[in-house]
């Protein structure tokens, strides 16, 4: 039987633009390699499961398996694309440690999901590509830290502005930002506003996502997303756990809290950025 559900999935993701700027960054470090790589003690403690730096060698490797085997599906710069899902922002990507996870997955595929099997490659090749993933990965998530040395040369009255008209109908300055000056230095406070993803729970849990299900009777039930696939959705709500067939004719509607972020990233300029951050510095 063919199903046609509507799914709205306000989904984790980024600009082109967004990409190129990292790109550029990208490629402005690596031609002047900083002489340490160790990660600052801010950082660990905002992305505790952030991948270590990987070994250039085997993440330029892993890049050109990638791109003539992977990225027809996952998309080249890994984040989904032809029927293949995100691996940047990918649950079994993020909790991987040095393979164990990744290297079955992409040994064994997953047999009537469309994710082939790659079984002639090496444990080499494989090691490269989740070096690739991994750097990726890092990339992604502190991709605004060459902006780090010049953070708050904004204006903070332009910021204040900025920030009441795009950022005061979930904040306050005196309500839940208030002090937040006092807790981070300027770059941890840019990049805590910029990236959501330090929300994220030490122990690597991801904060909870809102569903709305519209039943064909046009019944709406609403609760905390479980699970979601092609089959079911499960959720809480007042009256405890629901898990529902998906059929014909209903709509499943994932909130993430944090998707304005990142929708404010795509209209977001650099002067912008700086304001709204000299702004934030000034809440202590
Ligand atoms: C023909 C398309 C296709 C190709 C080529 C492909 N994949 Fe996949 N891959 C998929 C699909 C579809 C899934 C999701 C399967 C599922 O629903 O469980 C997936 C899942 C994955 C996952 C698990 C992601 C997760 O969050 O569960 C990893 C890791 C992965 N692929 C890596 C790779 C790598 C590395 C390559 C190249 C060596 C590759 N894939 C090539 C289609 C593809
Ligand atoms: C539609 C709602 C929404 C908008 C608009 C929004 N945010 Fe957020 N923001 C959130 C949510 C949700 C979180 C996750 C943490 C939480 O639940 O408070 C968050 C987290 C933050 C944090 C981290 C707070 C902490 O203590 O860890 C900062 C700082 C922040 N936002 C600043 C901003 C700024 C600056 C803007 C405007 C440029 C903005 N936000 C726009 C919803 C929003």
């Amino acid at each position: 039987m063919f199903r046609k559900i509507g799914v709205i999935s306000i989904l984790i993701g980024m600009s082109a633009a967004l990409y190129a700027q990292q790109a550029a960054a990208n490629k402005a470090a690596s031609s002047s390699p900083s002489k340490t790589n160790a990660t600052p003690a801010w950082m660990k403690k905002m992305w505790p499961n952030l991948p270590a730096e990987q070994n250039p060698a085997a993440v330029a490797r892993g890049k050109g398996l990638f791109e003539s085997n992977c990225s027809f599906c996952h998309g080249t710069d890994a984040t989904g694309g032809n029927g293949g899902p995100d691996l940047i922002r990918s649950v079994l990507v993020n909790h991987d440690v040095k393979g164990n996870l990744i290297g079955p997955t992409v040994h064994n595929g997953r047999p009537g999901k469309g994710m082939p099997a790659f079984n002639n490659f090496s444990d080499a090749q494989i090691n490269d590509l989740v070096a690739f993933l991994h750097q990726t990965n890092r990339n992604d998530r502190v991709r605004f830290n060459y902006k780090i040395l010049n953070v708050d040369v904004g204006n903070a009255a332009a910021g204040k502005v900025y920030f009441q008209a795009h950022c005061a109908q979930c904040h306050s300055s005196t309500g839940d930002l208030a002090g937040i000056a006092k807790k981070y230095d300027p770059g941890a406070l840019q990049q805590l506003w910029l990236d959501p993803a330090p929300v994220m729970k030490a122990d690597g849990t991801l904060p909870p996502k809102t569903v709305t299900v519209v039943l064909p009777s046009g019944k709406k039930l609403s609760g905390t997303l479980q699970h979601t696939d092609e089959f079911d959705v499960a959720f809480y709500d007042a009256n405890g756990y629901h898990s529902v067939p998906i059929e014909s004719g209903m709509s499943v509607i994932v909130y993430n809290p944090l998707a304005p972020h990142q929708q404010l990233l795509r209209h977001l300029t650099d002067t912008d950025m700086h304001d709204v951050t000299t702004y934030l510095e000034t809440l202590k």
